[in-house]
């Protein structure tokens, strides 16, 4: 089997994953199945660097894992996981700790924002190392690709560092992996301030599409979406951020190019693009929560899968994890 490896990690903790989440990060996951030995995990230990609520996370894990299944990913063609059922990746974070700077981690923007929004005394020693977690997520798989979404560029990039630092001074061990973003879709904005990140955190309710909000719920917010004082339907970034915002989550949806869709509504105002992509979105959600709730509905399946993938997941974990033990002296 000589396809490159992908690795990515989703958080469970809000629930329901957004359209951000689905359109920057998932979709991809999707799509590389077919080219990689792709490897997907619900990242519980990430999880809990905010305070949770153990039957909440519990529940929550599985509904992401019901979510993926949902969104297209198929256990024959990869490797879908819960992270706490393949202990390496603590094993291997530890070790990751260990090679990071403090003013290395302190640099870390993601971090900056979230323990802002808490309050620095209350932020967890694990948010701060959240970061090198996920260094180690992505190194135990050698992933070649990592598919995520704009935020995470840093991340992946402090994951590149750590592979080359420990390979220059423990031998060749790691691959050094790339960020896989897409570059139109890789930072989906809020519907209310089109200008900053959809955000299960950040974005307040009318901002945000939640996948599994009931989908006249989800219309409404996109007919009330922010635009601007013109009329005319152009894909502009600078000038015009909510209406292309909207023509690239409808765009993503179809498959129908930007350009096709400026000339479908040349000459037509806001309100008919809002109609038809609510609309758009309604029929692309109704069956993805369909789905959804058959995977909750059958318990057994669903941990079928999850153990059968935390098998296959733990069986590549823990031959890296051996080497790099065996690399830096243990
Ligand atoms: P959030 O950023 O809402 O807290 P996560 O951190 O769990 O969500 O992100 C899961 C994945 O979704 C990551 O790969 C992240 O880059 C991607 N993602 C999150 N929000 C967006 C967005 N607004 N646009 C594109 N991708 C996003
Ligand atoms: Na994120």
């Amino acid at each position: 089997l000589d396809r490159p490896r992908a690795l990515s990690g989703i958080q469970p903790t809000a629930g329901s994953f957004h359209l951000g989440n689905y359109l920057g990060a998932i979709r991809q996951y999707v799509a590389l199945q077919e080219t990689h030995d792709a490897f997907y995990t619900v990242v519980d230990l990430h999880a809990i660097t905010v305070p949770q609520d153990p039957a909440e996370l519990r529940a929550n894990s599985r509904l992401a894992a019901a979510q993926l299944l949902a969104s297209g990913l198929d256990p024959d063609r990869c490797t879908l996981f819960i992270q706490s059922h393949v202990p390496e990746h603590a094993q291997l974070g530890w070790v990751m700790n260990c090679l990071t700077g403090f003013g290395e981690a302190s640099r870390m923007t993601q971090f900056k924002d979230k323990s802002a929004k808490q309050g620095a005394d209350r932020s967890t020693v694990g948010l701060f190392t959240y970061p090198i977690l996920q260094v180690a997520d992505i190194l135990l798989y050698q992933a070649n690709h990592v598919p995520v979404g704009e935020d995470q560029r840093q991340h992946i990039e402090l994951t590149r560092d750590l592979a080359d630092r420990f390979n220059g001074r423990f031998g060749e061990t790691f691959t050094v992996p790339d960020a896989y973003i897409v570059k139109e879709t890789g930072k989906i904005y809020d519907l209310q301030d089109p200008t900053v990140k959809m955000s299960k955190s950040a974005s307040t309710p009318k901002g945000i599409v939640n996948l599994l909000d009931e989908p006249k719920v989800s219309a409404k917010k996109i007919k009330s979406a922010v635009t601007d004082l013109e009329t005319e339907i152009r894909f502009d970034e600078e000038k015009k951020p909510g209406v292309s915002n909207l023509l690239t989550i409808y765009s993503t949806l179809t498959g129908d190019s930007i350009k096709e869709l400026e000339g479908k509504y040349e000459g037509k105002g806001y309100g008919a693009l809002k109609t038809d992509l609510a609309e758009v979105l309604v029929e692309w959600v109704t069956p993805f929560r369909e789905r959804t709730q058959e995977y909750l509905g059958d318990p057994g399946t669903l941990d079928g899968i999850l153990a059968k993938g935390a098998d296959k997941a733990r069986a590549v974990a823990a031959e890296t994890l051996a080497l790099a033990y065996d690399k830096v002296g243990f």
